[in-house]
Protein backbone atom coordinates (compact mmCIF):
# COMPACT_ATOMS: atom_id res chain seq x y z
CA UNK A 1 0.00 0.00 0.00
CA UNK A 2 1.19 3.60 -0.65
CA UNK A 3 1.19 6.09 1.47
CA UNK A 4 -2.07 9.02 1.36
CA UNK A 5 -1.13 12.62 0.03
CA UNK A 6 -3.45 13.41 3.33
CA UNK A 7 -2.20 16.46 4.72
CA UNK A 8 1.35 16.86 3.46
CA UNK A 9 1.87 20.18 1.96
CA UNK A 10 4.83 20.44 -0.59
CA UNK A 11 6.60 23.60 0.91
CA UNK A 12 9.22 24.01 -1.93
CA UNK A 13 10.31 22.07 -5.42
CA UNK A 14 13.43 19.92 -4.98
CA UNK A 15 15.73 22.24 -7.30
CA UNK A 16 14.89 25.17 -5.57
CA UNK A 17 16.37 24.53 -2.44
CA UNK A 18 20.02 26.24 -1.50
CA UNK A 19 22.00 28.03 1.43
CA UNK A 20 19.46 29.94 2.01
CA UNK A 21 16.95 27.82 3.29
CA UNK A 22 19.17 25.99 5.75
CA UNK A 23 17.73 25.71 9.20
CA UNK A 24 14.16 26.22 7.58
CA UNK A 25 11.42 22.78 7.76
CA UNK A 26 10.19 22.16 4.09
CA UNK A 27 8.58 19.27 2.52
CA UNK A 28 9.58 18.06 -0.55
CA UNK A 29 7.79 15.70 -3.14
CA UNK A 30 9.00 13.80 -6.59
CA UNK A 31 10.94 10.81 -7.79
CA UNK A 32 13.81 9.02 -6.59
CA UNK A 33 16.71 9.73 -9.03
CA UNK A 34 19.07 7.47 -7.06
CA UNK A 35 19.24 6.04 -3.42
CA UNK A 36 22.58 4.99 -1.76
CA UNK A 37 22.92 2.92 1.65
CA UNK A 38 25.55 4.32 3.80
CA UNK A 39 25.92 1.90 6.78
CA UNK A 40 23.10 3.31 8.85
CA UNK A 41 22.46 6.60 6.90
CA UNK A 42 20.15 6.46 3.03
CA UNK A 43 20.72 9.24 1.20
CA UNK A 44 17.87 9.73 -1.59
CA UNK A 45 18.32 11.93 -4.60
CA UNK A 46 15.03 12.94 -5.15
CA UNK A 47 14.05 15.41 -8.48
CA UNK A 48 11.24 17.28 -9.68
CA UNK A 49 11.62 19.34 -12.74
CA UNK A 50 13.51 22.05 -11.12
CA UNK A 51 16.35 19.53 -10.27
CA UNK A 52 17.98 17.03 -7.44
CA UNK A 53 17.84 17.79 -3.85
CA UNK A 54 19.60 15.27 -1.50
CA UNK A 55 17.26 13.47 1.29
CA UNK A 56 19.29 12.30 4.27
CA UNK A 57 17.71 9.39 6.37
CA UNK A 58 18.96 8.33 9.67
CA UNK A 59 17.94 5.63 11.87
CA UNK A 60 18.02 7.75 15.19
CA UNK A 61 16.70 10.73 13.80
CA UNK A 62 13.06 8.63 12.65
CA UNK A 63 13.17 4.33 12.24
CA UNK A 64 9.99 4.14 10.73
CA UNK A 65 11.01 6.73 7.37
CA UNK A 66 14.61 4.79 7.33
CA UNK A 67 12.52 1.56 7.01
CA UNK A 68 10.43 3.02 4.28
CA UNK A 69 13.52 4.55 2.65
CA UNK A 70 15.09 0.80 2.62
CA UNK A 71 12.18 -0.25 0.05
CA UNK A 72 12.42 2.67 -2.20
CA UNK A 73 13.77 1.92 -5.59
CA UNK A 74 14.23 4.29 -8.52
CA UNK A 75 11.68 6.23 -9.77
CA UNK A 76 9.38 6.00 -6.75
CA UNK A 77 7.19 8.72 -5.98
CA UNK A 78 8.19 10.07 -2.49
CA UNK A 79 7.59 12.79 0.27
CA UNK A 80 9.86 13.87 2.53
CA UNK A 81 9.42 16.51 5.30
CA UNK A 82 12.42 17.75 7.48
CA UNK A 83 15.22 20.62 7.85
CA UNK A 84 17.40 21.65 5.21
CA UNK A 85 21.05 21.49 6.45
CA UNK A 86 24.30 22.53 5.26
CA UNK A 87 25.99 19.17 3.99
CA UNK A 88 28.92 17.73 6.02
CA UNK A 89 32.32 19.14 5.16
CA UNK A 90 33.69 17.66 1.60
CA UNK A 91 30.92 16.43 0.66
CA UNK A 92 29.52 19.60 -1.07
CA UNK A 93 28.72 19.03 -4.83
CA UNK A 94 29.68 22.33 -6.47
CA UNK A 95 28.20 21.54 -9.58
CA UNK A 96 24.59 20.79 -8.09
CA UNK A 97 22.52 23.58 -7.69
CA UNK A 98 21.87 21.89 -4.31
CA UNK A 99 24.92 20.73 -3.92
CA UNK A 100 25.69 23.06 -0.44
CA UNK A 101 22.77 21.63 1.29
CA UNK A 102 20.48 18.27 2.30
CA UNK A 103 17.57 17.72 4.02
CA UNK A 104 17.57 15.55 7.21
CA UNK A 105 14.49 13.98 6.98
CA UNK A 106 11.99 13.79 9.85
CA UNK A 107 9.26 11.95 7.72
CA UNK A 108 9.25 9.89 4.47
CA UNK A 109 6.08 8.97 2.22
CA UNK A 110 6.01 6.46 -0.29
CA UNK A 111 3.26 7.52 -2.69
CA UNK A 112 3.41 5.52 -5.27
CA UNK A 113 5.77 2.79 -6.27
CA UNK A 114 7.61 2.07 -9.72
CA UNK A 115 8.94 -0.42 -12.04
CA UNK A 116 12.02 -1.02 -12.77
CA UNK A 117 12.28 1.65 -15.87
CA UNK A 118 13.56 0.30 -19.10
CA UNK A 119 16.22 2.66 -19.38
CA UNK A 120 18.76 4.97 -16.61
CA UNK A 121 16.94 8.28 -16.67
CA UNK A 122 20.39 9.84 -15.91
CA UNK A 123 22.09 12.41 -18.27
CA UNK A 124 24.84 10.45 -18.85
CA UNK A 125 23.59 6.56 -20.29
CA UNK A 126 22.66 6.46 -24.22
CA UNK A 127 19.45 4.86 -25.18
CA UNK A 128 18.13 3.93 -28.33
CA UNK A 129 15.87 6.61 -29.43
CA UNK A 130 12.93 4.11 -30.42
CA UNK A 131 12.91 2.99 -26.97
CA UNK A 132 13.09 6.73 -25.82
CA UNK A 133 9.89 7.49 -28.11
CA UNK A 134 8.20 4.64 -26.85
CA UNK A 135 8.17 5.27 -23.37
CA UNK A 136 8.27 8.89 -23.94
CA UNK A 137 6.64 9.80 -20.58
CA UNK A 138 9.64 8.71 -19.24
CA UNK A 139 12.41 10.00 -21.06
CA UNK A 140 10.48 13.06 -20.46
CA UNK A 141 11.56 12.80 -17.02
CA UNK A 142 15.10 13.53 -18.23
CA UNK A 143 16.23 17.19 -17.11
CA UNK A 144 17.73 17.84 -20.43
CA UNK A 145 14.26 17.42 -22.36
CA UNK A 146 12.42 19.11 -19.18
CA UNK A 147 14.78 21.84 -19.95
CA UNK A 148 14.20 22.23 -23.23
CA UNK A 149 10.35 22.11 -23.02
CA UNK A 150 10.66 24.79 -20.42
CA UNK A 151 12.91 26.92 -22.76
CA UNK A 152 9.83 26.33 -25.32
CA UNK A 153 7.65 28.23 -23.18
CA UNK A 154 9.14 30.48 -22.19
CA UNK A 155 10.00 31.52 -25.91
CA UNK A 156 5.99 31.10 -26.74
CA UNK A 157 5.44 33.90 -23.62
CA UNK A 158 8.08 35.95 -24.95
CA UNK A 159 6.43 35.68 -28.74
CA UNK A 160 3.40 36.52 -27.19
CA UNK A 161 4.52 39.27 -24.67
CA UNK A 162 6.36 41.19 -28.05
CA UNK A 163 4.04 40.59 -30.27
CA UNK A 164 1.07 41.97 -28.27
CA UNK A 165 3.51 44.82 -27.33
CA UNK A 166 3.91 45.75 -31.54
CA UNK A 167 0.01 45.88 -31.80
CA UNK A 168 -0.54 42.06 -32.76
CA UNK A 169 -3.47 40.10 -32.23
CA UNK A 170 -3.76 36.47 -32.49
CA UNK A 171 -6.10 34.91 -33.67
CA UNK A 172 -7.41 30.86 -34.50
CA UNK A 173 -7.41 30.10 -37.75
CA UNK A 174 -9.30 26.63 -38.89
CA UNK A 175 -7.54 22.94 -38.78
CA UNK A 176 -10.30 21.50 -40.52
CA UNK A 177 -9.80 23.51 -43.76
CA UNK A 178 -9.27 23.22 -47.76
CA UNK A 179 -5.93 22.53 -49.22
CA UNK A 180 -2.95 25.45 -48.80
CA UNK A 181 -0.45 26.14 -51.34
CA UNK A 182 2.71 25.52 -49.49
CA UNK A 183 3.94 22.41 -52.10
CA UNK A 184 4.13 19.72 -49.86
CA UNK A 185 1.53 17.06 -49.90
CA UNK A 186 -1.70 17.55 -47.38
CA UNK A 187 -2.78 15.14 -44.75
CA UNK A 188 -6.36 14.62 -45.54
CA UNK A 189 -9.27 14.17 -43.27
CA UNK A 190 -12.41 12.43 -44.69
CA UNK A 191 -15.68 13.81 -43.42
CA UNK A 192 -18.54 11.72 -42.31
CA UNK A 193 -21.13 14.25 -43.02
CA UNK A 194 -20.35 14.86 -46.44
CA UNK A 195 -19.31 11.57 -47.38
CA UNK A 196 -16.57 11.59 -50.16
CA UNK A 197 -15.67 14.48 -49.22
CA UNK A 198 -12.14 15.31 -47.94
CA UNK A 199 -10.48 18.28 -45.41
CA UNK A 200 -6.97 18.54 -45.44
CA UNK A 201 -5.09 19.59 -42.99
CA UNK A 202 -3.51 23.11 -43.34
CA UNK A 203 0.77 22.95 -44.85
CA UNK A 204 -0.05 26.79 -42.99
CA UNK A 205 -2.34 29.76 -42.01
CA UNK A 206 -1.45 31.40 -45.27
CA UNK A 207 -4.90 32.12 -46.78
CA UNK A 208 -6.89 32.51 -43.56
CA UNK A 209 -3.88 35.13 -42.51
CA UNK A 210 -4.57 37.37 -45.92
CA UNK A 211 -8.12 37.13 -45.33
CA UNK A 212 -7.76 38.44 -42.01
CA UNK A 213 -5.81 41.41 -43.72
CA UNK A 214 -9.04 42.36 -45.68
CA UNK A 215 -11.00 41.94 -42.48
CA UNK A 216 -8.95 45.09 -41.08
CA UNK A 217 -7.02 42.98 -38.20
CA UNK A 218 -3.89 45.10 -39.12
CA UNK A 219 -1.32 42.64 -37.30
CA UNK A 220 -2.34 39.02 -37.02
CA UNK A 221 0.12 36.62 -35.38
CA UNK A 222 -0.64 32.89 -34.00
CA UNK A 223 1.60 30.14 -32.64
CA UNK A 224 -0.09 27.55 -34.84
CA UNK A 225 0.36 23.80 -35.90
CA UNK A 226 1.16 23.39 -39.32
CA UNK A 227 0.74 19.41 -40.86
CA UNK A 228 3.06 18.60 -44.53
CA UNK A 229 3.07 15.14 -45.35
CA UNK A 230 6.48 15.38 -46.96
CA UNK A 231 10.08 13.39 -46.76
CA UNK A 232 11.17 14.18 -43.52
CA UNK A 233 14.88 15.35 -42.41
CA UNK A 234 16.83 15.72 -39.15
CA UNK A 235 15.36 19.34 -38.95
CA UNK A 236 11.51 18.60 -40.36
CA UNK A 237 8.18 16.86 -38.52
CA UNK A 238 5.37 16.44 -40.22
CA UNK A 239 3.53 18.17 -37.50
CA UNK A 240 5.25 21.62 -36.75
CA UNK A 241 5.21 24.60 -34.98
CA UNK A 242 4.98 27.83 -36.74
CA UNK A 243 4.76 31.46 -35.12
CA UNK A 244 2.99 33.26 -38.07
CA UNK A 245 2.90 36.52 -38.36
CA UNK A 246 1.21 39.34 -41.07
CA UNK A 247 0.55 42.72 -40.87
CA UNK A 248 -1.03 44.98 -42.88
CA UNK A 249 0.64 48.56 -44.85
CA UNK A 250 3.88 47.62 -44.73
CA UNK A 251 6.86 46.58 -47.01
CA UNK A 252 9.18 43.98 -46.30
CA UNK A 253 11.51 46.38 -44.71
CA UNK A 254 9.19 46.75 -41.95
CA UNK A 255 8.23 42.78 -41.42
CA UNK A 256 11.90 42.05 -41.46
CA UNK A 257 12.39 45.13 -38.88
CA UNK A 258 9.69 44.21 -36.50
CA UNK A 259 10.50 40.42 -36.58
CA UNK A 260 14.41 41.45 -35.73
CA UNK A 261 13.08 42.77 -32.58
CA UNK A 262 11.04 39.75 -31.91
CA UNK A 263 14.01 37.15 -32.90
CA UNK A 264 16.60 39.49 -30.72
CA UNK A 265 14.11 39.51 -27.82
CA UNK A 266 13.77 35.65 -27.85
CA UNK A 267 17.68 35.28 -27.93
CA UNK A 268 17.30 37.76 -24.89
CA UNK A 269 14.84 36.16 -22.90
CA UNK A 270 15.89 32.46 -23.52
CA UNK A 271 19.75 32.43 -23.50
CA UNK A 272 21.08 36.39 -22.14
CA UNK A 273 22.65 36.50 -26.08
CA UNK A 274 22.22 40.08 -26.93
CA UNK A 275 22.03 40.00 -30.83
CA UNK A 276 23.20 42.72 -33.08
CA UNK A 277 20.83 44.44 -35.11
CA UNK A 278 20.25 45.25 -38.16
CA UNK A 279 21.23 41.70 -39.20
CA UNK A 280 22.96 40.89 -42.24
CA UNK A 281 21.56 40.66 -45.78
CA UNK A 282 22.09 38.93 -48.83
CA UNK A 283 20.06 38.97 -52.41
CA UNK A 284 19.70 35.18 -53.44
CA UNK A 285 21.85 35.99 -55.93
CA UNK A 286 24.91 36.72 -53.76
CA UNK A 287 24.48 33.94 -51.55
CA UNK A 288 24.48 31.70 -54.50
CA UNK A 289 27.59 32.94 -56.01
CA UNK A 290 29.67 33.09 -52.57
CA UNK A 291 27.96 30.12 -50.55
CA UNK A 292 26.37 28.06 -52.88
CA UNK A 293 23.19 27.58 -51.33
CA UNK A 294 20.67 29.86 -50.13
CA UNK A 295 20.47 28.94 -46.45
CA UNK A 296 24.56 30.22 -45.77
CA UNK A 297 26.16 29.39 -42.52
CA UNK A 298 28.02 32.60 -42.05
CA UNK A 299 29.83 31.47 -38.77
CA UNK A 300 33.02 30.81 -41.12
CA UNK A 301 34.46 31.95 -44.04
CA UNK A 302 35.39 29.18 -47.13
CA UNK A 303 33.81 31.27 -49.41
CA UNK A 304 33.59 29.97 -53.06
CA UNK A 305 35.40 31.38 -56.07
CA UNK A 306 34.01 31.65 -59.14
CA UNK A 307 36.83 30.96 -62.09
CA UNK A 308 34.87 30.00 -65.12
CA UNK A 309 35.99 32.52 -67.67
CA UNK A 310 39.67 32.06 -66.18
CA UNK A 311 39.60 27.89 -66.92
CA UNK A 312 37.47 28.39 -70.10
CA UNK A 313 40.76 28.05 -71.93
CA UNK A 314 42.60 26.06 -70.21
CA UNK A 315 44.11 22.45 -71.17
CA UNK A 316 41.46 20.28 -68.29
CA UNK A 317 39.18 19.39 -70.61
CA UNK A 318 36.14 19.17 -67.70
CA UNK A 319 36.63 22.21 -66.90
CA UNK A 320 37.16 23.81 -70.28
CA UNK A 321 34.01 22.25 -71.57
CA UNK A 322 31.84 22.90 -68.85
CA UNK A 323 32.66 26.32 -68.97
CA UNK A 324 32.14 26.63 -72.73
CA UNK A 325 28.89 24.53 -72.23
CA UNK A 326 26.64 27.28 -69.61
CA UNK A 327 28.14 25.55 -66.80
CA UNK A 328 29.85 26.60 -63.45
CA UNK A 329 33.39 26.14 -62.23
CA UNK A 330 34.05 26.87 -58.68
CA UNK A 331 36.66 26.79 -55.99
CA UNK A 332 36.94 26.90 -52.75
CA UNK A 333 40.12 27.13 -50.57
CA UNK A 334 40.76 25.07 -47.09
CA UNK A 335 43.19 27.49 -45.25
CA UNK A 336 45.88 24.93 -44.19
CA UNK A 337 44.14 21.49 -45.14
CA UNK A 338 46.74 20.39 -47.22
CA UNK A 339 47.48 17.80 -44.59
CA UNK A 340 44.11 15.49 -45.46
CA UNK A 341 45.14 11.92 -45.94
CA UNK A 342 44.27 10.36 -49.41
CA UNK A 343 41.15 9.05 -47.76
CA UNK A 344 40.09 12.15 -46.08
CA UNK A 345 39.59 13.55 -49.97
CA UNK A 346 37.89 10.63 -51.01
CA UNK A 347 34.98 11.24 -48.35
CA UNK A 348 35.35 14.23 -49.41
CA UNK A 349 34.59 13.27 -53.75
CA UNK A 350 31.54 10.80 -52.55
CA UNK A 351 30.46 13.27 -50.44
CA UNK A 352 29.78 15.60 -53.51
CA UNK A 353 28.81 12.99 -55.37
CA UNK A 354 25.66 12.19 -52.77
CA UNK A 355 24.61 16.08 -54.53
CA UNK A 356 25.53 14.71 -58.08
CA UNK A 357 28.66 16.17 -58.87
CA UNK A 358 30.60 14.00 -61.37
CA UNK A 359 33.96 14.96 -59.14
CA UNK A 360 36.07 16.99 -57.27
CA UNK A 361 39.28 17.86 -58.01
CA UNK A 362 41.80 18.98 -55.64
CA UNK A 363 45.00 20.81 -55.54
CA UNK A 364 47.42 20.64 -52.12
CA UNK A 365 49.55 24.23 -52.75
CA UNK A 366 53.10 22.87 -51.03
CA UNK A 367 56.45 24.27 -51.51
CA UNK A 368 57.09 23.11 -54.79
CA UNK A 369 53.70 24.61 -56.41
CA UNK A 370 50.64 22.37 -56.83
CA UNK A 371 50.29 18.69 -56.16
CA UNK A 372 47.32 17.31 -57.61
CA UNK A 373 46.16 15.10 -60.11
CA UNK A 374 44.92 18.44 -62.53
CA UNK A 375 48.57 19.86 -62.23
CA UNK A 376 49.59 19.64 -65.41
CA UNK A 377 46.94 20.85 -67.11
CA UNK A 378 47.87 24.11 -65.86
CA UNK A 379 50.60 26.94 -67.35
CA UNK A 380 52.65 29.15 -65.14
CA UNK A 381 49.96 32.05 -66.22
CA UNK A 382 47.03 30.02 -64.87
CA UNK A 383 48.45 28.95 -61.83
CA UNK A 384 49.63 32.21 -61.04
CA UNK A 385 46.14 33.74 -61.92
CA UNK A 386 44.30 30.83 -59.80
CA UNK A 387 46.74 31.09 -57.06
CA UNK A 388 46.01 34.83 -56.68
CA UNK A 389 42.29 34.07 -57.12
CA UNK A 390 42.05 31.67 -54.60
CA UNK A 391 44.13 33.50 -52.25
CA UNK A 392 46.40 30.30 -52.16
CA UNK A 393 49.43 29.42 -49.66
CA UNK A 394 51.48 26.51 -48.92
CA UNK A 395 49.62 24.46 -46.87
CA UNK A 396 46.63 24.91 -48.50
CA UNK A 397 43.93 22.65 -49.97
CA UNK A 398 41.68 23.91 -53.09
CA UNK A 399 39.14 21.95 -54.36
CA UNK A 400 37.20 22.49 -57.48
CA UNK A 401 34.13 21.98 -58.88
CA UNK A 402 32.70 21.72 -62.81
CA UNK A 403 29.08 21.79 -63.51
CA UNK A 404 25.77 22.96 -64.20
CA UNK A 405 25.21 25.66 -62.01
CA UNK A 406 22.61 24.20 -60.09
CA UNK A 407 25.03 21.18 -59.31
CA UNK A 408 28.15 22.87 -58.84
CA UNK A 409 26.86 25.40 -56.64
CA UNK A 410 24.88 23.08 -54.44
CA UNK A 411 27.61 20.44 -53.99
CA UNK A 412 30.01 22.86 -53.48
CA UNK A 413 27.84 24.67 -51.29
CA UNK A 414 27.35 21.50 -49.01
CA UNK A 415 31.00 20.69 -49.38
CA UNK A 416 31.29 23.77 -47.78
CA UNK A 417 28.88 23.65 -45.07
CA UNK A 418 30.84 19.69 -44.32
CA UNK A 419 33.99 21.16 -43.90
CA UNK A 420 32.62 23.87 -41.59
CA UNK A 421 31.31 21.09 -39.65
CA UNK A 422 34.66 18.54 -40.10
CA UNK A 423 37.25 21.88 -39.05
CA UNK A 424 35.20 22.61 -36.20
CA UNK A 425 34.02 26.13 -37.51
CA UNK A 426 30.50 25.98 -36.10
CA UNK A 427 30.66 26.53 -32.33
CA UNK A 428 26.98 26.14 -31.20
CA UNK A 429 27.01 29.07 -28.94
CA UNK A 430 27.72 31.36 -31.96
CA UNK A 431 24.17 32.86 -33.54
CA UNK A 432 25.00 34.25 -37.16
CA UNK A 433 21.76 35.86 -38.86
CA UNK A 434 21.12 36.66 -42.62
CA UNK A 435 18.11 37.37 -44.40
CA UNK A 436 17.99 36.20 -47.72
CA UNK A 437 15.88 38.08 -50.31
CA UNK A 438 15.01 39.13 -53.86
CA UNK A 439 14.22 34.87 -54.27
CA UNK A 440 13.54 34.40 -57.77
CA UNK A 441 9.80 34.57 -58.00
CA UNK A 442 9.42 31.20 -60.11
CA UNK A 443 11.09 28.42 -60.91
CA UNK A 444 11.08 25.66 -64.23
CA UNK A 445 9.30 22.51 -62.93
CA UNK A 446 10.91 20.40 -66.07
CA UNK A 447 8.84 17.25 -65.08
CA UNK A 448 5.33 19.40 -65.44
CA UNK A 449 6.72 21.78 -68.03
CA UNK A 450 5.67 25.06 -66.22
CA UNK A 451 7.15 27.50 -63.41
CA UNK A 452 6.32 26.97 -60.72
CA UNK A 453 6.13 29.45 -57.23
CA UNK A 454 9.35 29.40 -55.31
CA UNK A 455 7.42 30.81 -52.01
CA UNK A 456 3.88 30.52 -52.96
CA UNK A 457 1.42 31.85 -55.58
CA UNK A 458 0.62 35.14 -53.45
CA UNK A 459 4.17 36.49 -53.61
CA UNK A 460 4.39 39.67 -54.72
CA UNK A 461 7.22 40.40 -57.62
CA UNK A 462 9.41 43.17 -57.18
CA UNK A 463 7.63 46.26 -58.12
CA UNK A 464 10.67 46.84 -60.82
CA UNK A 465 10.75 43.05 -62.38
CA UNK A 466 6.71 42.96 -62.96
CA UNK A 467 7.54 43.84 -66.25
CA UNK A 468 9.26 40.62 -66.65
CA UNK A 469 6.34 38.83 -66.29
CA UNK A 470 5.84 39.27 -69.74
CA UNK A 471 9.03 39.13 -71.09
CA UNK A 472 11.13 36.89 -68.81
CA UNK A 473 8.99 35.61 -66.01
CA UNK A 474 12.32 33.16 -65.16
CA UNK A 475 14.42 36.27 -64.27
CA UNK A 476 11.35 38.15 -62.09
CA UNK A 477 12.39 38.29 -58.44
CA UNK A 478 10.30 38.09 -55.51
CA UNK A 479 9.30 40.62 -52.61
CA UNK A 480 10.29 37.55 -50.53
CA UNK A 481 12.69 36.96 -47.56
CA UNK A 482 13.86 33.62 -45.78
CA UNK A 483 15.78 34.19 -41.88
CA UNK A 484 18.56 31.89 -41.85
CA UNK A 485 20.59 31.12 -38.79
CA UNK A 486 24.00 29.14 -38.61
CA UNK A 487 22.66 27.57 -42.20
CA UNK A 488 19.33 26.72 -40.86
CA UNK A 489 15.96 28.23 -41.96
CA UNK A 490 14.23 29.61 -39.64
CA UNK A 491 12.10 31.72 -41.33
CA UNK A 492 10.05 33.08 -44.56
CA UNK A 493 7.64 35.37 -45.84
CA UNK A 494 7.03 37.62 -48.50
CA UNK A 495 5.09 40.37 -49.67
CA UNK A 496 1.92 39.38 -50.45
CA UNK A 497 -0.27 40.46 -54.23
CA UNK A 498 -2.78 42.68 -53.58
CA UNK A 499 -3.93 43.65 -57.25
CA UNK A 500 -6.22 41.58 -58.76
CA UNK A 501 -4.52 42.07 -62.13
CA UNK A 502 -1.23 40.78 -61.36
CA UNK A 503 -2.70 37.81 -59.31
CA UNK A 504 -4.35 37.05 -62.34
CA UNK A 505 -1.79 37.58 -64.11
CA UNK A 506 0.69 35.21 -62.15
CA UNK A 507 -1.78 32.66 -61.57
CA UNK A 508 -1.43 32.59 -65.36
CA UNK A 509 2.22 32.11 -65.76
CA UNK A 510 1.75 28.94 -63.08
CA UNK A 511 -0.49 27.40 -65.51
CA UNK A 512 -3.58 27.52 -63.30
CA UNK A 513 -6.56 28.24 -64.90
CA UNK A 514 -8.89 30.58 -63.75
CA UNK A 515 -11.79 27.72 -63.14
CA UNK A 516 -8.74 25.95 -61.06
CA UNK A 517 -7.47 28.88 -59.45
CA UNK A 518 -11.65 29.44 -58.27
CA UNK A 519 -11.73 26.25 -57.40
CA UNK A 520 -8.20 26.14 -55.15
CA UNK A 521 -8.54 29.41 -53.70
CA UNK A 522 -11.77 31.58 -54.93
CA UNK A 523 -12.27 32.40 -51.22
CA UNK A 524 -9.27 34.49 -51.27
CA UNK A 525 -9.10 36.13 -55.06
CA UNK A 526 -12.71 37.29 -54.29
CA UNK A 527 -11.88 39.03 -50.94
CA UNK A 528 -9.17 40.37 -52.82
CA UNK A 529 -11.58 42.15 -54.67
CA UNK A 530 -13.17 43.64 -51.40
CA UNK A 531 -10.48 45.98 -50.47
CA UNK A 532 -7.60 44.09 -49.77
CA UNK A 533 -4.86 46.14 -48.25
CA UNK A 534 -0.90 46.02 -49.27
CA UNK A 535 0.22 43.62 -47.04
CA UNK A 536 2.71 40.43 -45.90
CA UNK A 537 4.05 38.28 -43.55
CA UNK A 538 6.29 35.85 -42.22
CA UNK A 539 6.65 32.57 -40.57
CA UNK A 540 9.08 31.19 -38.18
CA UNK A 541 9.69 27.26 -37.35
CA UNK A 542 9.56 27.28 -33.59
CA UNK A 543 10.90 23.62 -33.65
CA UNK A 544 13.82 24.45 -35.74
CA UNK A 545 14.37 27.80 -33.38
CA UNK A 546 14.01 25.69 -30.38
CA UNK A 547 16.94 23.08 -31.58
CA UNK A 548 19.34 26.81 -32.14
CA UNK A 549 18.27 27.82 -28.56
CA UNK A 550 18.79 24.32 -26.77
CA UNK A 551 21.62 23.50 -28.77
CA UNK A 552 19.77 19.88 -29.75
CA UNK A 553 20.89 17.57 -32.15
CA UNK A 554 17.50 16.51 -33.16
CA UNK A 555 14.09 18.15 -34.05
CA UNK A 556 12.40 15.42 -31.85
CA UNK A 557 13.94 16.20 -28.69
CA UNK A 558 12.27 20.16 -28.76
CA UNK A 559 8.83 18.52 -29.17
CA UNK A 560 7.29 16.65 -26.54
CA UNK A 561 5.50 14.01 -28.53
CA UNK A 562 7.08 13.89 -31.65
CA UNK A 563 7.07 11.36 -34.64
CA UNK A 564 9.88 8.95 -36.24
CA UNK A 565 11.84 9.55 -39.72
CA UNK A 566 8.80 7.62 -40.70
CA UNK A 567 6.07 10.21 -39.51
CA UNK A 568 5.00 7.31 -36.72
CA UNK A 569 4.54 7.80 -33.14
CA UNK A 570 5.89 4.85 -31.24
CA UNK A 571 4.02 5.64 -27.94
CA UNK A 572 0.57 6.08 -29.15
CA UNK A 573 1.40 3.55 -31.97
CA UNK A 574 -0.27 6.22 -34.81
CA UNK A 575 -0.80 6.38 -37.41
CA UNK A 576 -2.94 2.63 -36.83
CA UNK A 577 -5.74 0.58 -38.96
CA UNK A 578 -9.05 1.56 -38.08
CA UNK A 579 -12.31 0.08 -37.46
CA UNK A 580 -14.37 -1.97 -40.92
CA UNK A 581 -17.71 0.07 -39.54
CA UNK A 582 -15.38 3.86 -39.59
CA UNK A 583 -14.13 3.67 -42.88
CA UNK A 584 -18.13 2.31 -43.72
CA UNK A 585 -19.31 5.32 -42.05
CA UNK A 586 -17.03 7.07 -44.38
CA UNK A 587 -18.03 6.00 -47.52
CA UNK A 588 -14.25 4.70 -47.75
CA UNK A 589 -12.75 1.17 -49.30
CA UNK A 590 -9.16 0.07 -48.78
CA UNK A 591 -7.69 -0.41 -52.41
CA UNK A 592 -5.74 -3.01 -50.71
CA UNK A 593 -9.02 -4.53 -48.93
CA UNK A 594 -9.98 -4.67 -52.53
CA UNK A 595 -7.68 -7.61 -53.88
P1 LIG B 1 7.46 28.19 -45.10
O1 LIG B 1 6.93 27.04 -45.87
O2 LIG B 1 8.81 28.74 -45.50
O3 LIG B 1 6.49 29.45 -45.20
O4 LIG B 1 7.51 27.80 -43.57
C1 LIG B 1 7.97 28.72 -42.59
C2 LIG B 1 9.00 28.08 -41.68
O5 LIG B 1 8.48 26.91 -41.06
C3 LIG B 1 9.53 25.99 -40.81
N1 LIG B 1 9.17 24.67 -41.38
C4 LIG B 1 9.28 23.49 -40.75
N2 LIG B 1 9.72 23.17 -39.54
C5 LIG B 1 9.69 21.88 -39.16
N3 LIG B 1 9.22 20.88 -39.93
C6 LIG B 1 8.75 21.14 -41.18
N4 LIG B 1 8.27 20.14 -41.92
C7 LIG B 1 8.77 22.50 -41.64
N5 LIG B 1 8.39 23.11 -42.78
C8 LIG B 1 8.64 24.42 -42.61
C9 LIG B 1 10.78 26.55 -41.43
C10 LIG B 1 10.25 27.58 -42.39
O6 LIG B 1 11.16 28.63 -42.59
N6 LIG B 1 3.00 30.55 -45.19
C11 LIG B 1 4.44 30.72 -45.37
C12 LIG B 1 4.97 31.85 -44.55
C13 LIG B 1 4.61 33.20 -45.10
O7 LIG B 1 4.76 33.42 -46.32
O8 LIG B 1 4.23 34.07 -44.29
C14 LIG B 1 5.14 29.42 -44.96
O9 LIG B 1 4.56 28.50 -44.42
O10 LIG B 1 11.57 27.16 -40.44
P1 LIG C 1 39.85 12.46 -64.53
O1 LIG C 1 40.59 13.19 -65.60
O2 LIG C 1 38.48 12.01 -64.90
O3 LIG C 1 40.69 11.37 -63.88
O4 LIG C 1 39.62 13.53 -63.38
C1 LIG C 1 40.68 14.17 -62.75
C2 LIG C 1 40.18 14.78 -61.46
O5 LIG C 1 39.14 15.70 -61.75
C3 LIG C 1 39.62 13.77 -60.49
O6 LIG C 1 40.05 14.15 -59.19
C4 LIG C 1 38.12 13.94 -60.62
O7 LIG C 1 37.45 13.69 -59.37
C5 LIG C 1 38.02 15.39 -60.97
N1 LIG C 1 36.79 15.70 -61.71
C6 LIG C 1 36.17 14.95 -62.66
N2 LIG C 1 35.05 15.57 -63.08
C7 LIG C 1 34.99 16.74 -62.36
C8 LIG C 1 34.10 17.82 -62.33
N3 LIG C 1 33.01 17.87 -63.10
N4 LIG C 1 34.36 18.85 -61.47
C9 LIG C 1 35.45 18.81 -60.70
N5 LIG C 1 36.32 17.83 -60.69
C10 LIG C 1 36.11 16.79 -61.52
Amino acid sequence: MNDKLGNWKRTHRCGDLTAHQIGHDVCVMGWVQRRRDHGGLIFIDLRDREGIVQLALDPDRDLASHQKAEQVRNEFVVAARGKVSPRPEGTVNPKMKTGEVEIEVTELAILNRSETPPFMLDEYTEVAENIRLKYRYLDLRRPALQGNLMMRHLVAKTVRNYLDSQGFIEVETPVLTKSTPEGARDYLVPSRVNTGNFYALPQSPQLFKQLLMVSGFDRYFQIVKCFRDEDLRADRQPEFTQIDCELSFVDRNDVMDVMEGLIAKIFHEALGVDVSLPMARLSYAEALDRFGVDNPDLRFGLELVDITSRVAASQFKVFADVASGGGLVKALNAKGCSSFSRKELDDLTDFVKIYGAKGLAWVKVTENGWQSPIAKFFNEAELAELNQVLDAEVGDLLMFMADTPAVANEALGRLRGHLGHKLGLTRKDDYKFVWVTDFPLLEWDGEARRHVAVHHPFTAPLEEDIPLLDSDPGKARAQAYDLVLNGSEIGGGSIRIHDQAVQSRMFELLGIGQDEAQEKFGFLLDALNFGAPPHGGIAFGLDRIMMILTGADSIRDVIAFPKTQKATCLLSDAPNEVADKQLQELGIRLRAQQK
